[in-house]
């Protein structure tokens, strides 16, 4: 069976299809419906916590006529015991045939793909600080609604990349599609592990976003921080904030980007999340288009067959 776990399941061209197939989809427009999916059914299982994805994807398989299960995982039997490859196991005998799962584990994601019968997909709509391939479908399909060609764009990514699912996803579509400039920033406990030979890491806010076209900033993710780390969101805040005065100093050309949840006031001032150069629910916008395209395409490869 197909799969989407991550990024580097995508080669390029199709990579490329899925924000083309998302661009279409968006001109459709919300009101759209279609029966590309009719009959079909589709789980969600959030085992992590999510406004975003798992709302945009239970709109995105509804526009495209699936019916959608929604399963609260804090009243499920996974509360007793149940494993994940049990559950969705469970639920593929129910004739649910497309998982949409976030798990902190990515080996756990990997586990429920082994468990599903043929003929079953699974989408992983989030795993820890791994993989969030349909977050990158939508930053993707944002920047080039907004006219963004990503291999002549200049793109830095700020904020906590050390615990980041989005910058990983990110740091794999861009080996696939090339960047004119990447610049990864970040301080101390959130400098990643390793930077990739597309990227550069710079060690203060000025070398990581002069003359930058889009800046995408990253939460600080308190909740993957270890325990008894303290002062650091002040710290980043004081040296890294996004605020629209450092932007305008630094990159006034700059449009801004954030995945959401957003720590107003950490690493985003309020003024510039809701300003003229902010992308932020456009990206909310595109996440249902871009998870349509996902969708449509894991359940494609059916018809092939
Ligand atoms: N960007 C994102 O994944 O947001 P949620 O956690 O709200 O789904």
């Amino acid at each position: 069976s197909q799969h989407l776990l991550s990024i580097r399941d995508l080669d390029a061209d199709t990579l490329k299809r899925l924000v083309a197939d998302g661009q279409a989809f968006a001109k459709q427009g919300p009101t759209h419906r279609q029966d590309l999916l009719q009959g079909q059914t589709i789980a969600m299982l959030f085992y992590e916590p999510s406004t975003r994805t798992r709302c945009s994807f239970e709109l995105a398989a509804r526009r495209l006529g699936a019916d959608v299960l929604n399963l609260d995982m804090q009243s499920s039997s996974s509360r007793k015991g149940e494993t994940v490859a049990d559950t969705v196991a469970t639920l593929a005998a129910m004739g649910v045939r497309l998982f949409v799962m976030r798990h902190e584990e990515r080996a756990a994601i990997d586990a429920a793909a082994r468990a599903l019968p043929d003929g079953c997909h699974l989408l992983n709509a989030g795993a820890g600080t791994r993989d969030h391939p349909t977050q990158i479908l939508l930053d993707l399909l944002t920047l080039a609604r907004e006219g963004h060609d990503i291999q002549r764009l200049d793109l830095s990514i700020i904020g906590d990349l050390r615990h980041s699912r989005v910058v990983n996803s990110w740091l794999q579509a861009i080996e696939h599609l090339g960047c004119h400039r990447l610049r990864l920033g970040a301080p101390g406990v959130f400098r990643p592990e390793t930077v990739p030979p597309e990227a550069t890491l710079s060690d203060t806010l000025a070398d990581s976003i002069q003359g930058a076209q889009v800046i995408m900033a990253l939460r600080i993710q308190q909740e993957r921080l270890t325990k008894g780390t303290t002062g650091e969101n002040e710290l980043f805040h004081e040296h890294w904030g996004l605020n629209e005065a450092r932007i305008a100093e630094w990159a006034p050309q700059a449009q801004i980007m954030h995945p959401g949840p957003m720590n107003r006031g950490v690493e985003i001032d309020s003024a510039l999340a809701d300003g003229p150069r902010s992308l932020i629910l456009k990206q909310v916008e595109n996440g249902v288009p871009a998870r349509m395209a996902a969708l449509a395409w894991l359940f494609s490869g059916d018809k092939q067959r």
